[in-house]
């Protein structure tokens, strides 16, 4: 088994690597930025010496079917994106990364001359406004009414998949996360819950920049959550959304005071509330995928601050 992460760099990626390197899986990392500022956070030098590194844009279909081709993978887990606010400002671009780039990994695993999986992040955001559907608990034979370009994005990913399996039987299984929070999660508007708890862990004031509700999920359960699909014998071209713990953004300020006082002190929420409907049932995933975990939030957030903390006094946090 040889397992290419995609976007490995990033949040969720580089707690998948983490996670596969505890299980002693041989991992290729695929990102088009050369540094480590998360892996680094969550592994030791000597733990990344077994990561075999290559850069390069997703992007770049020659390179990434050479990639997966020549350098014997079997299993990928493609998480390679960019987010919401630049797919708005930048479709286009937002489009060759995100839509394109996924064609790129399908295609790279019909040509490999070997069986590959294929796990992939898809988005809560394929779901419109909470409105758009009377607010009532989504589950995945609900219409999809994306509001963002992003959204539409993920959308489209969602149906290559299903044509690669009809068409190729390439076996995949897409998972929607709503909004992922831990340690590396530094990028895209809904990182600020995690913002909140670096802040607070630093002794800093911090405003969040939405209200209103959002659905929070642990980054360890989100990444043991690509990891027991991508290790799944489950055949077919599979959609399942990931639910956490909702939570509005000033109950979530009381919970930090109530673990750290003074916390409510330090921060602040203040914008709209996220345009994509929260309340989502994801029981089809924990029927047909075993030991999907889920971390109380209380605790997924004491953890957080924790690890904060000890990266703070270790002189790990720029
Ligand atoms: N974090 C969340 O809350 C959340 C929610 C829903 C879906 N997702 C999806 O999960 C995946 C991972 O999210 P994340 O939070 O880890 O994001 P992230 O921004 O932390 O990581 C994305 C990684 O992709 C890399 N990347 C960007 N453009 C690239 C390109 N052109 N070629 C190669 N690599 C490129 C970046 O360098 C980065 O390391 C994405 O597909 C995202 O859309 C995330």
């Amino acid at each position: 088994m040889r397992v290419l992460v995609t976007g490995a760099q990033g949040c969720i990626g580089a707690w998948s690597v983490r996670k596969l390197l505890d299980r002693g899986v041989e991992v290729v990392t695929y990102d088009v930025n050369a540094e480590r500022p998360r892996l680094s956070l969550i592994a030791s030098e000597e733990e990344l010496r077994r990561v075999e590194a290559r850069v390069g844009s997703i992007e770049d279909t020659a390179r990434v079917k050479a990639l997966v081709r020549d350098g014997g993978i079997t299993h990928i887990i493609h998480l390679a994106a960019v987010l919401m606010p630049f797919c708005q400002q930048h479709p286009v671009q937002g489009a060759m990364v995100n839509v394109i780039g996924t064609l790129n990994v399908f295609e790279a695993a019909r040509d490999a001359g070997r069986p590959v999986r294929v796990v992939y992040a898809s988005s809560s955001a394929v779901w419109g406004p909470g409105d758009a559907y009377e607010s009532r608990k989504l589950n995945e034979d609900d219409p999809l009414k994306p509001a963002t370009h992003y959204g539409v994005f993920k959308q489209s990913n969602e149906g290559n998949a299903r044509v690669f399996f009809d068409s190729n039987g390439i076996s995949s299984v897409g998972l929607r996360p709503w909004s992922v929070y831990g340690v590396g999660r530094d990028s895209g508007l809904t990182a600020d819950p995690t913002l909140a708890m670096r802040a607070v862990a630093c002794g800093e004031s911090f405003e969040i920049r939405l209200s209103g509700h959002m659905d929070l999920q642990f980054v360890e359960d989100v990444a043991e959550t690509f990891l027991a699909c991508l290790f799944s014998p489950l055949e077919g071209a599979h959609v399942f959304n990931l639910a956490g713990d909702i939570v509005e953004m000033n109950e979530l300020i009381a919970l930090l005071e109530s673990m750290r006082p003074g916390a409510a002190r330090l921060i602040t929420a203040r914008g709209p509330q996220v345009p994509v409907a929260y309340r989502m049932d994801d029981s089809q995933l924990r029927a047909k995928i075993a030991n999907i975990p889920r971390t109380p939030l209380k605790q997924g957030v004491e953890k957080t601050l924790a690890h904060f903390e000890r990266l703070k006094t270790d002189g790990r946090l720029a």
